[in-house]
């Protein structure tokens, strides 16, 4: 019999996230809604590429991160053998959330977060990972550059990935490229979560889109419907109504 050809579709590792029963602290991070929403109702995680929008301060950064860390990522970002920490900042969060894993685990995966790649770059750098990463390290890259060479040499099929506001070391073709790479690799039975504003990623086709309401509520929205596409669209259309909103002096 001819070996069988590895399944093809998107990958599904996590299909759901609870918080542990009793873990409200009354402080930060249990006080924000997302995180109060999360404690009430669980969310569902679809198969392959997931997206997190929604307004500064809703709370995303604080989930992938505990997502992140109940995965078994280091805090900080990288990959499950990453163990620096250059300023612990994490919530309590990932050590109370549970997760509900399907049967299969993922063969590699990684957590990226925009705000502290520096420290991982060092850590690829130290522990002589450069090959794996495109033979660049990305010290010596644009932030953009060692993005997209992570994504397109690190990432691979099975993978498990956070990935926190990966847009924003991305041109707007970067953010294509970006949408290109995740496209292939939801095809190579990945898992992904993004927390974004792009309103390019976000076009993925195939893609879960789940919006954090004012409430606290993480629901699921379309392309068309969610915040980051609206309000693009909407200056896009006309900017200088935006900006005699915007630049009013108020009198
Ligand atoms: N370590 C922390 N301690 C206290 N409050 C925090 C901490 N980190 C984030 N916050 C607060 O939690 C809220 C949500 O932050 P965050 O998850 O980073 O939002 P987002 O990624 O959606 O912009 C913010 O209002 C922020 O000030
Ligand atoms: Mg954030």
């Amino acid at each position: 019999m001819p070996p069988r050809r590895p399944r093809r579709g998107p990958g599904h590792f996590v299909r759901h996230v609870r918080v542990e029963e009793r873990s409200d602290t009354g402080r930060y991070p249990y006080t924000l809604p997302a995180v109060r929403a999360l404690g009430e109702h669980g969310l569902d995680l679809a198969a392959g590429v997931t997206f997190l929008v929604g307004e500064n301060g809703s709370g995303k950064s604080t989930l992938v991160e505990a997502m992140a860390v109940a995965c078994g990522f280091n805090p900080e970002g990288g990959s499950q053998n990453f163990r620096f920490a250059t300023r612990a900042s994490e919530s309590s969060l990932g050590d109370r959330l549970v997760l509900s894993w399907s049967g299969r685990k993922p063969r590699t995966g990684f957590f990226l977060r925009a705000e502290s790649y520096y420290n991982v770059a060092t850590e690829i750098e130290r522990l002589g990972l450069v090959p794996s990463y495109g033979g660049r390290s990305p010290h010596e890259r644009s932030h953009g550059e060692s993005f997209i060479d992570l994504v397109n040499h690190r990432f691979g099929p099975e993978g498990l990935y956070l990935l926190d506001e990966p847009e924003a070391a991305l041109s707007v073709r970067g953010c294509m490229a970006v949408l290109a790479r995740l496209a292939e690799l939801a095809d190579q039975s990945c898992q992904v979560v993004v927390a974004t504003h792009s309103p390019v990623l976000l076009a993925l086709p195939g893609a879960t889109i789940l919006e954090v309401e004012d409430d606290g509520t993480i629901a699921p929205t379309s392309y068309d419907d969610a915040l980051p596409v609206r309000l693009t669209r909407g200056f896009l259309a006309d900017p200088r109504a935006y900006l005699r909103h915007l630049l009013a002096d108020g009198d």
